[in-house]
C-alpha cells in the first residue's frame, strides 16, 4: 500500500486534523446555536469504531497532532473510551498530539482521565468572568462550573488555553480582566473575532463584531506587545506582552488568511472531510468507512483524492455574507 505522507498541491504537508465527534452542546451560546436546536439523528454521525478507523487512516498517512472538537465533544456518550483507544497512537509515537476542544463544563469530571491518555493541553471556550453575563452569552451554562473544570483540568497537569470570542459590546470592559486573570492562572488566552454562523435566530450578531485589530490597539495601549512569527499553520498570530509574559492569540477568520502555511483539515461528526474552512468543497469519508468495513484502502484513497484537491486559500465572500447572515455551516457541526 502507498504510504506517503499526505501533501497537497501547494507542497503543504497535512500535519493536523481537527475531528468533530457531535454537532450537540450542553450550551447554546447566542453566536453559535439557536436555542432550540435540532441535532442529526444518531446513524447519521459515526460511530465510535469509525472515528477510531478514520483517524487511524490520517494518522498512517502522516497527521501528527489531532483535535477533538464538536459541538461540546465530552458531551458525546462514552467519548472516553476514543480518547483512550486512540491515545495508542501517542504511546508509539506516531501522534504527537492528542488535544480538544471544550466549553469546560464536563472537564470536572473527565480531565483527570484525559490526563491519563496523553492529552497534555486542553483549549477552553470562555467569554465572560462575570456569572450572569456568562449565563447570558451560553444561555444554558454556569460560571461555576466551568471554572471548577478548569482547575480540575490544571489539578490534573493539564496545561490550558483560553479562547474568547470578542464580542462588542459584551465583554469588551474585559479585555483587561481576562488577561490578568489568565496570567494569574499561567494561561495562555487567544481571541477570536465573531463569525456571521446561519440563521440562529434573535441576536444581532453584527452588532457584536468587535474587530481584533481595535482589541489589539487597546491592549498595545497598557502593554508593549512583542509580534512573535510562530505559526500553528492556521489562522492565528501571536504576540508576547512583555510586561506578564503571556502569550496572546489573535484568531481572525475572516480578515486575514495565512494559507500558505495551512497544515490542516477538518471531518465533521457525519465523515464530511472539509479541505478548507473558507470553502465549501468536501468529500464524504463515512461512504468508504461504512461500504467497506474491513479495509481502509478505499477510505486512504478519499483521504488522497480529497487532498488532491485542498485549495490554495479562503474564498470568503464577507460582504456579501455579512448582508444576509449565511454561512452555510455552523461551527458546531463544522467545528471551528
Ligand atoms: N464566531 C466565532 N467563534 C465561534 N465559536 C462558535 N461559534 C462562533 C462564531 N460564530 C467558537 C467558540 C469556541 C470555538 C470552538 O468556536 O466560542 O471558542
Ligand atoms: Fe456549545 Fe461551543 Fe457552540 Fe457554545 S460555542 S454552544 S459551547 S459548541
Amino acid at each position: 500500500m502507498d504510504d506517503a505522507p499526505l501533501i497537497d498541491p501547494f507542497a503543504r504537508p497535512i500535519t493536523y486534523l481537527r475531528v468533530s465527534v457531535t454537532d450537540r452542546c450542553d450550551f447554546r451560546c447566542v453566536y453559535c446555536m439557536a436555542e432550540n436546536m435540532t441535532f442529526l439523528p444518531k446513524a447519521e454521525l459515526l460511530t465510535h469504531a469509525e472515528l477510531d478507523r478514520l483517524c487511524s487512516a490520517f494518522i498512517g498517512l502522516g497527521v501528527r497532532k489531532l483535535r477533538i472538537t464538536g459541538g461540546e465533544p465530552l458531551v458525546r456518550r462514552d467519548i472516553l473510551t476514543f480518547f483512550r483507544s486512540i491515545a495508542r497512537h501517542l504511546r508509539t509515537g506516531a501522534l504527537q498530539e492528542l488535544t480538544l476542544t471544550t466549553n469546560g463544563s464536563q472537564l470536572t469530571r473527565f480531565a483527570a482521565e484525559l490526563a491519563e491518555c496523553g492529552v497534555r493541553r486542553v483549549n477552553v471556550s470562555l467569554d465572560t468572568l462575570d456569572p450572569a453575563r456568562f449565563a447570558e452569552i451560553t444561555r444554558w451554562g454556569r460560571l461555576d462550573q466551568v471554572l471548577d473544570g478548569i482547575a480540575a483540568a490544571q489539578a490534573a497537569g493539564l496545561r490550558i488555553k483560553i479562547n474568547t470570542v470578542a464580542l462588542k459590546g459584551v465583554n469588551e470592559d474585559e479585555l483587561f480582566d481576562l488577561v490578568q486573570w489568565c496570567a494569574a492562572g499561567d494561561m495562555d488566552l487567544t481571541f477570536i473575532e465573531v463569525m456571521p454562523m446561519g440563521d440562529i435566530g434573535g441576536e444581532d450578531r453584527l452588532g457584536q463584531y468587535w474587530p481584533l485589530s481595535d482589541v489589539r490597539a487597546r491592549l498595545a495601549e497598557r502593554f508593549t506587545l512583542i509580534e512573535l512569527a510562530e505559526s500553528s499553520g492556521g489562522p492565528a498570530r501571536y504576540v508576547r506582552l512583555q510586561e506578564t509574559g503571556q502569550k496572546i492569540g489573535f484568531i481572525t477568520p475572516l480578515t486575514h488568511n495565512f494559507c500558505e502555511s495551512c497544515n490542516r483539515v477538518r471531518v465533521t461528526c457525519t465523515g464530511q472531510l472539509f479541505m478548507c474552512l473558507g470553502q465549501e468543497d468536501q468529500a464524504d469519508l463515512r461512504a468508504p468507512l461504512r461500504a467497506h468495513p474491513g479495509d481502509d484502502g478505499p477510505l486512504e484513497a478519499a483521504i488522497r483524492a480529497a487532498i488532491a484537491r485542498k485549495p490554495r486559500g479562503h474564498d470568503f465572500d464577507y460582504s456579501r455574507r455579512r448582508i444576509d447572515g449565511q454561512m452555510p455551516r455552523h461551527m458546531s457541526h463544522t467545528g471551528g
